[in-house]
């Protein structure tokens, strides 16, 4: 495989809720979560079920043929999304649904410019490249595609003196996660909002990492009351199954005409089978609820090591979706809590995530935090 990701000395062979185990047979906690997609536990019962059957029954089907269990996928995605977000293209990734977003707001609004902010994380792809921030993803690949911008974060002001007539839309994660976990002030998306309104610019908002009741709410923007007119939803979608959604009001998605856009695995009867059993497991267990509770106690938690230990800077986020500042690097400190059995994952530099899956048990939680005492403690001395 080819060497771009900073890999951990381990080999990992199994999962079960909120463990894996090495090929040794040492167990971990898993608070990485794959990256924020085992967010229903690791080979959730009705996702192996779900996929079992449909494997059986049907794996493939192209979009250009109606199909079963893509519509009824549509159908429990649309009620669980907010009011109006109900026309979907269902891709594989985050970055593709980001990909679908950026052309779908210059086809909608004619216009060529995208908005972003300095921080931002939204995948790796030419197009989604060029709405991230940090110059270590972006340099070596440019140009990137031309007409974007950033601007500071969590700043009105600066977006408003941004968007000018050529300005298609502001692209935003509701918290950004890559950039360090970093929620933002209560008035920064209505404001955001209301700016979009008034200057006919659309709001996208890549929820990629916060959606599926990760932050204790379905959808991010649910904490601050906010609707956008295009959201990029991907990660957990699918029970584990790769999946991107692009999700728009319905006036805004019907500006793509047919073959404007496109992907050969679009709404797969397999991955749509997972996401439906996906949806009714999050319902059903009542997990949203348990993100805002579980999360509350992690985060007491951590703020209890903050207040122990000078090199923890600060303590942030919603519900399971937490980052823990440092004041140096922390790449020690994930290989550590690694030995002794937590998987942890960083956000930038000094900062480090954690998105476990959100049936992970209150015990768990207490490991984790007595692991991290230990070995920042140890850090410390
Ligand atoms: C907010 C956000 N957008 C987009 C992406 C890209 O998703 P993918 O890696 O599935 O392409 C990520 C991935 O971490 C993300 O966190």
């Amino acid at each position: 495989m080819a060497n771009v990701f900073a890999k951990r000395p381990v080999v990992i062979t199994r999962g079960k809720g909120a463990l894996v185990w090495d090929i040794n047979g040492k167990e971990y906690i898993d608070c990485m979560g794959s990256y924020g997609v085992a967010l229903l536990g690791h080979s959730h019962p009705k996702i192996v079920e779900a996929v079992c059957k449909q494997a059986e029954t049907l794996i493939s089907c192209h979009a250009s043929l109606y199909n079963n269990k893509r519509t009824e996928f549509l159908q429990k995605l649309v009620s669980i999304t907010p009011k109006g977000l109900n026309k979907a293209f269902l891709s594989n990734s985050g970055a593709e649904s980001v990909e679908c977003a950026i052309k779908l707001a210059r086809k909608y609004t004619g216009k060529p410019e995208i908005i972003a902010v300095m921080g931002a994380f939204h995948g790796k792809t030419m197009g989604a490249l060029s709405a991230t921030w940090d110059k270590k993803y972006r340099e070596p690949f440019q140009p990137l595609v031309p007409e974007f911008e950033h601007v500071p974060p969590d700043n009105l002001e600066k977006l408003t003196e941004a968007v000018t007539d050529k300005t298609a839309a502001v692209l935003l994660e509701p918290i950004r996660g890559e950039g360090g976990v970093r929620v933002p002030p209560d008035d920064f998306l209505p404001g955001v909002r209301e700016l979009c309104d008034e200057k006919s610019v659309l709001l996208i908002l890549d929820e990629v990492q916060t959606s599926f009741g990760r932050t204790g709410k379905l959808f991010g923007c649910e904490h601050w009351g906010v609707t956008p007119d295009v959201m990029c939803l991907a990660k957990p979608f699918a029970g584990g199954l790769p999946i991107g959604i692009t999700v728009a009001k319905e006036h805004v998605m019907s500006a793509f005409k047919v073959g404007e856009h496109s992907s050969t695995f679009s709404g797969s009867p397999l991955v749509c089978a997972a996401a439906c059993a996906a949806i009714d497991a999050l319902v059903k267990e009542k997990l949203v609820g348990r993100a805002a509770n579980l999360g509350g106690y992690f985060k007491d938690k951590l703020e209890e090591l903050q207040a122990k230990y000078k090199i923890v800077k600060e303590v942030r986020g919603l519900g399971l979706m937490l980052g823990m500042e440092l004041r140096y690097d922390v790449r020690n400190i994930i290989l550590k809590t690694m030995d002794q059995g937590v998987l942890i994952l960083d956000a930038g530099r000094n900062v480090l995530r954690f998105l476990p899956p959100l049936v992970i048990e209150k015990e768990q939680i207490d490991k984790t935090i007595s692991v991290l005492d230990e070995v920042i403690g140890e850090e410390e001395k």
